[in-house]
């Protein structure tokens, strides 16, 4: 598929039941390579971050059978096997082969992980946490000499880093504790799978406590993802319409909501629904991406269009302080921004229909917001990058309304 065409300009109503969330899914995916037997796996998302996943853990001996949005996984008879460059380099979550390797075969290659590239994105974290329990680096391998249960303290909370150093600790007997630890919903997920696994897991505020144990197949059912309802939130809005999502727990948009009423927009909420609408100019807002629970840094650039569609306002992210260069691809569409490092300021912008290549999965999803919400024709290049994070796209925009054409 070479682009995205679309014809903008017309509020889009209607209603949205998210997906599986990517983020969940994939470590998920990942450890069930740590277990020697069966895992079912349901709710994910067919999108290509887990088809690409799926291949790699294949690569590895496991056996995969999707039926409907259920995925089991057989990991009894893995074999060491150096994962194709090629795919490892398609995504980020490739990193979880470090612990899920590690801990089926002892030693993982040193490889070139993938995913957006929209800022430095380093795996020292990673690397601590696997040398604490036990491992070290000899030529390109990671080698597990001595697994051993370890205190962790990471100096700053990572999703990945927290992934890996769970998945590892899980299947070394004996208690690990790890602090510093990121408290996103798909860590939270991941706990709750390996726990199905045999692990003992215990979660406060400031640690985990991990008991790990030889580990057997287990069963997820992944969270609905959060990421994806807040992009669709903030495309009615810029639209100028109104989409309602459900399938994801309300209160891990509570900041994306909050920051929606920042902006002066109604938002409502009943049981596991969230609506929201903007009537009239709205009002200048800031926001903060940081580690969950606050406000999501992959809503960043979705949070960028909801403001320039508004009033205005200024984005800091103190996860990744420079993830602004989707910005420019914006800026095609007519929305003024100027980018400082660790924030950038939105300005009120009138848009205009463009052309624009996806920079990346979230910056993408904000050209095509930018894309909708401008009366006229606009093409979105790249539009695979898109497809790696929102299932049935194409689908669930027809469905609110979109005038759009994939190919
Ligand atoms: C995960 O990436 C997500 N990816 C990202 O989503 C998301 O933006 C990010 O978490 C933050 O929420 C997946 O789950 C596959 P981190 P991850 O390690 O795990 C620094 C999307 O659009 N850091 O939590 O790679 C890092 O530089 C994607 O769906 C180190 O310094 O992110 C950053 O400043 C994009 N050393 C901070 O930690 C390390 O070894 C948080 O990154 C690792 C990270």
């Amino acid at each position: 598929m070479e682009k995205i065409t679309v014809n903008g300009g017309r509020p889009l109503m209607g209603h949205i039941s998210v997906s599986g969330s990517k983020n969940a899914a994939l470590p998920i995916l990942f450890a069930s390579l740590a277990a020697r037997g069966v895992s079912k796996i349901k709710r994910v998302p067919d999108i290509t971050d887990t088809r690409v996943a799926l291949k790699l853990i294949s690569e590895l001996g496991a056996s995969v059978l999707r039926d409907g949005d259920t995925v089991y996984v057989d990991s009894r008879r893995l074999f060491f096997n150096t994962p194709s460059p090629l795919l490892v380099s398609k995504i980020r979550a490739s990193t979880y082969l470090m612990g899920a390797m590690l801990s089926a075969f002892g030693r993982c290659p040193l490889m070139d992980f993938g995913g957006c590239n929209f800022a430095a994105r380093p795996t020292d974290l990673h690397l601590y946490a696997f040398m604490r329990l036990g491992a070290e680096i000899k030529d390109d391998m990671i080698i597990l000499n001595n697994p051993h249960p370890a205190e962790i303290c990471f100096k700053k909370a990572s999703v990945g880093a927290t992934a890996n150093a769970l998945i590892l600790a899980s299947g070394i007997d004996g208690k690990s504790v790890i602090r510093g630890h990121a408290s996103e919903p798909h860590i939270t997920a991941l706990v709750d799978f390996l726990r199905s696994m045999g692990a003992e897991i215990t979660m406060n505020e400031d640690s985990l406590t991990v008991i790990g144990k030889e580990l057997h197949g287990g069963t997820a059912e992944v969270i609905g993802d959060m990421i994806e309802a807040g992009s669709y939130l903030g495309l009615g809005l810029v639209t100028g319409g109104q989409v309602s999502v459900s399938g994801c727990p309300t209160e891990q948009l509570s900041a994306f909501c909050d920051f929606l009423s920042s902006v002066g927009a109604s938002v409502s909420i009943e049981s596991d629904k969230i609506s929201c609408r903007l009537e009239g100019e709205g009002k200048f807002a800031s926001v903060t991406a940081a580690p969950y629970p606050a406000f999501p840094t992959d809503l960043q650039p979705i949070a960028a269009t909801v403001l320039a569609a508004a009033s205005g306002g200024i984005i800091y992210d103190e996860v990744f302080a420079d993830r602004f260069g989707y910005l420019n691809e914006l800026s095609g569409f007519g929305l003024k921004s100027e980018v400082h490092h660790g924030y950038s300021e939105i300005f009120p912008s009138e848009l205009y229909p463009g052309d624009a290549k996806a920079p990346d999965l979230r910056g993408g999803m904000a050209c095509l917001i930018c894309a909708l919400g401008a009366r006229g024709e606009s093409r979105i290049y790249s539009p695979e990058l898109l497809l790696r994070g929102y299932e049935d796209l194409e689908k669930k925009l027809r469905c609110i309304g979109a005038n759009i054409k994939f190919g």
